[in-house]
């Protein structure tokens, strides 16, 4: 076992007992609803200007960019930028999606939604695929630990973990079904070997802020969701997801004094980041009214909330 994080424990009761008290508003006209799959697309190419130049963003019609399905990540803006062949720049599409977080292994493809199913079926199809992902993010932090001679209580924890989101994808699996839904394909290259310092930069960023917030998340559906078979699915997961966020941030505190300062700073650097990252997700994050009402997911107001909750500890 790996001691409690007390401070972690501390923030996420707190905000879950303010649950009721904060405001539930739904999306705000003038902004579009958030939804499952890739943050970003390609929309293939365009030639240059006729004076040479990329074209900007007045330039350009964003047609080309594909449209991810009625409940899929709504279309944001599109860029063009630099290809590598003469004359022709990449469009790249953004797209605005819910926040739905977990440990994403190096490498996932994002994966696009079927179009079956409804709003609901969608966030579960999403969420059963994230938790898929991420038994082999956690076998393989539990390989690398043993490897660099991390103390047993971690290698087991996180092999424990990686028996939690199988049993995780299989409930949301469930919830999925009901919603005539499927979970897409996890796509996922082969791992190649890599440093220390590398697999502690995925952690701080994956685990540390992503998973942490997952948790709160989690722990926030398991009171709000109006349908009781949601509550109590995601009061379990919640559950295991605490221990998860805690195993990140033992993962973080051991490793720390095998890093030189200038390594430290990186994965503080690498922290702040990600959440300064998850933080604009978080601004965009305005999700249908079923989502929030049967699935108990936050509002925009009450991720906001969860989310400065995060920032004490991992800022
Ligand atoms: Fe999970
Ligand atoms: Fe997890």
């Amino acid at each position: 076992m790996i001691p409690k994080h007390r401070m972690l424990r501390r923030t996420l009761y707190g905000l879950l007992l303010a649950a009721p008290l904060l405001p539930g508003g739904l999306a705000c006209g003038g902004y579009p609803e958030c939804g499952y799959g890739p943050t970003s697309l390609s929309g293939g190419s365009i030639a240059y200007n006729s004076d040479g130049g990329i074209p900007s963003y007045s330039d350009l019609s964003c047609d080309s960019c594909p449209d991810q399905g009625k409940h899929g990540a709504q279309f944001k803006s599109c860029f063009a930028s630099a290809s590598g062949i003469p004359g022709k720049a990449n469009i790249t599409c953004s797209y605005v999606t819910c926040s739905n977080d977990g440990r994403r292994p190096e490498g996932l493809v994002e994966a696009r939604l079927p179009e079956a199913g409804d709003a609901l079926g969608a966030l579960f199809a999403h969420a059963a695929w994230l938790e898929a992902a991420s038994v082999p993010a956690f076998l393989r932090l539990a390989e690398e630990l043993k490897a660099h001679g991390a103390p047993e209580a971690l290698v087991k924890a996180a092999r424990r973990s990686a028996g939690d989101e199988v049993r995780h994808t299989r409930q949301m699996q469930a919830l999925a079904r009901r919603h005539g839904a499927t979970m897409p394909e996890v796509e996922l290259p082969p791992f190649e070997p890599r440093s220390l310092e590398e697999m502690l930069l995925e952690n701080a960023v994956e685990g540390c802020v992503r998973e942490t917030f997952g948790a709160f998340v989690a722990g926030w559906q398991g009171r709000a969701a109006r349908d009781p078979e949601v509550r109590s699915t995601l009061r379990a997961i919640a559950r295991d997801e605490v221990r998860h966020a805690e195993l990140a941030w033992a993962v973080d505190a051991w490793a720390r004094q095998h890093l030189s300062a200038v390594q430290r700073e990186r994965l503080h650097q690498a922290r702040r980041d990600a959440l300064r990252t998850l933080g604009e997700e978080v601004d965009g994050h305005r999700p249908p009214e079923p989502l929030i009402h049967e699935a108990g997911m936050p509002s925009r107001e009450q991720a906001r909330a969860l989310f400065q909750g995060l920032t004490t500890l991992a800022a």
